[in-house]
């Protein structure tokens, strides 16, 4: 079977679903550490990706939030994370997704950001844009940091970054229009793909948070990088982002340098 966005999508949408219906419920919450919460709807729905890709690739590689890797063929490589924003949810706060990303031997091809309490579904195909709902979407065409609304995110179980992202979170806070830290690292670059944030940021990052979004960023026009410029391999760890409209993502990257 070819592998096709629209499938990608079928399932983004169905692990969607079983986040939705799980919505506002009680949970069984685990602490794999003290900010780093995993439900068991985040459990449900990576088996419900897990399983649908390999009965169809029994050999992809699969890269996964909650369950690791399975190993397989590392020219086809799966970036799951079931739920992107588990601590919003846990708190039935409705910022959160399904991220599934798809790489091949040239890096990033298929992306697709499910936010099912919107029935938002972002995604892109390499070389061929990036769409929202079916629209084509693209970031904004801002240039001045000063009108830039900006967002980042703090990593679990980092407390070395903690500061610098705290010195960052002062500086981008004036010298933008308004900064954000809401929580969900896919949907951050969902809304910069959307025009709807114009800079995203985060220090320290996991392949599965990116997976889908820097190629649909990317497939939108925007800038993805690590925060040190490089802007091959991103998601080869250790893994950090910078996800900008191409009018600030110099002034964004000059500032957290
Ligand atoms: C986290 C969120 C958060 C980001 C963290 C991620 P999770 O993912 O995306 O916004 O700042 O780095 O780990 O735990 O909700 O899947
Ligand atoms: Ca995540
Ligand atoms: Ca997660």
């Amino acid at each position: 079977m070819e592998l096709t966005l629209e499938q990608i999508e079928l399932w983004a949408k169905q692990a969607g679903l079983i986040l939705k219906q799980g919505f506002g419920k009680q949970h069984k919450i685990g602490f794999k550490t003290a900010s780093d919460l995993v439900t068991e709807v985040d459990q449900r729905a990576e088996a419900f990706l897990t399983g649908q890709i390999l009965q169809q690739f029994p050999d992809h590689t699969i890269i996964g939030e909650e369950n690791g890797t399975i190993v397989g063929d590392q020219t086809a490589c799966w970036y799951i994370d079931p739920v992107d924003g588990t601590t919003n949810y846990a708190h039935g706060l409705p910022y959160f997704c399904v991220s599934l990303g798809f790489a091949d031997h040239s890096g990033s091809k298929f992306g697709v950001i499910y936010d099912p309490m919107a029935d938002e579904c972002f995604s892109a195909e390499r070389g061929k844009g990036a769409f929202l709902n079916g629209h084509q979407i693209s970031v904004s065409g801002v240039d001045d940091l000063k009108r830039s609304l900006l967002v980042t995110g703090y990593a679990h179980n980092e407390p070395q970054k903690l500061d610098r992202n705290n010195e960052l979170f002062i500086k981008l806070n004036e010298r933008g229009q308004a900064l954000r830290r809401m929580g969900s690292a896919a949907m951050n670059l969902a809304n910069v793909a959307a025009g709807r944030l114009d800079a995203y940021w985060e220090l320290v990052i996991k392949p599965w948070d990116i997976g889908a979004g820097l190629l649909i960023v990317r497939e939108a026009g925007g800038v993805v990088s690590r925060s040190d410029g490089s802007q091959n391999e991103l998601l080869k760890p250790p893994c950090s982002i910078v996800a900008a409209a191409p009018g600030v993502y110099e002034a964004v990257l000059e500032a957290i340098q």
